[in-house]
């Protein structure tokens, strides 16, 4: 199917085939992983479901849905070009209030499969559940491995603005000259993302999810950014990336913003049919999206929000309130 938007034509398909553009598959992940050719893709990059109890699971014994993700990763690195990118973004999987950080686990899987690991990155987020019996979760991870040696790396099309750039030298051949990189400097491994937009809204309107404007109906979605930094340093134009868990096909629209071809699965009909509308309101310029590198809004101290509720103060229940 070619959908037309704007004058851009789109190649669409439902399989992965020769010549597409982008596909959403509608099926299980290991059925369509055993059809698709060996070394045609550069970057897998997906959020597998963590065995948690979400709506879209079934929950395994922890040591079969370990074996089950060993097998899907098996296929992904057969799929993948040996120049290629595997990136998987983890949380924890959590039995009887007892912690199992899942990146552990999938690193010693990678290994096994022979592939090698160029960043574990911390993905930061100012907001998620409050834990009443541990510190409460902030951050996940995306463990990147590649398949060998010689990668793909486009430092150039992911820096960010230098934190000091008028920080000059004061020795050598350098004294007295701005020190650091104009075109930016390196992102490193620690990102801060917002999980949904809501460092903005927060401050104005109560109601944040559904205000959001990235949000639907699926409880685990990427924010978009997060895959397209990903997608701009792990691959060319033109390259195949593929998700094989693809939910609502935020990586799809990562990928086709940056001129990539994108293949993504999922088993759920209703996830499939909105990856598909978000696809297809991206080509079209209509999807409502966090844009790309903004920063992530700092409170200025006088928001309602940050003041102390009278309540609070009346009945002496803060400490820090004087
Ligand atoms: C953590 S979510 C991924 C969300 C996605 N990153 C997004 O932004 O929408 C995991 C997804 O895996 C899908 N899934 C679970 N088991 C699957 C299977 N056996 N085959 C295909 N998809 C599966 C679920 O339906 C769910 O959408």
């Amino acid at each position: 199917m070619e959908i037309q938007l704007h004058g851009k034509k789109i190649r669409y398909s439902e399989d992965f085939k020769e010549g597409f553009d982008t596909a959403i598959i509608h099926n299980d992940v290991l059925s369509v992983l055993n059809t698709l050719p060996n070394e045609s893709v550069a970057l897998i990059v997906t959020s597998p479901p963590y065995n948690i109890g979400k709506p879209y699971e079934s929950p395994l014994e922890f040591q079969d849905y370990l074996r089950w993700q060993t097998a899907v990763l098996q296929e992904c690195v057969r799929i993948l070009k040996p120049n290629g990118s595997i990136c998987w973004e983890v949380g924890n999987y959590v039995s009887d209030g007892e912690v199992f950080p899942l990146d552990v686990y999938f690193y010693t899987i990678m290994k096994g499969l022979h592939l090698k690991m160029r960043n574990r990155i911390v993905w930061h987020f100012r907001h998620g559940l409050h834990a009443s019996k541990r510190f409460s979760g902030r951050y996940e991870t995306i463990l990147w491995f590649t398949k060998g040696d010689r990668y793909v790396f486009n430092l150039d099309a992911v820096r960010v603005p230098q934190k000091y750039p008028g920080k000059l030298g004061y020795k050598g051949d350098s004294k007295g000259r701005p020190t650091g990189n104009p075109r930016g400097m390196n992102p490193s491994d620690k990102w801060e993302i917002v999980l949904r937009d809501w460092e903005n809204e927060l401050w104005d309107i109560p109601n944040v999810k559904s205000n959001h404007p990235e949000k639907t109906i699926h409880p685990c979605q990427f924010p978009i950014e997060l895959i397209e930094r990903l997608v701009l340093a792990l691959t060319n134009e033109g390259d195949v990336i593929f998700d094989p868990f693809v939910g609502v096909g935020s990586s799809l629209v990562a990928g086709l913003e940056q001129n990539r071809k994108s293949v993504g699965v999922d088993k759920e009909k209703n996830y499939t049919d909105i990856a598909f509308a978000r696809v297809t309101e991206a080509i079209n310029g209509k999807l409502k999206r966090r844009e790309f590198g903004k920063p992530v809004h700092q409170p200025k101290g006088n928001e309602k929000i940050l003041r102390v509720p009278e309540e609070w103060k009346t009945a002496k229940l803060s400490k820090w309130v004087q």
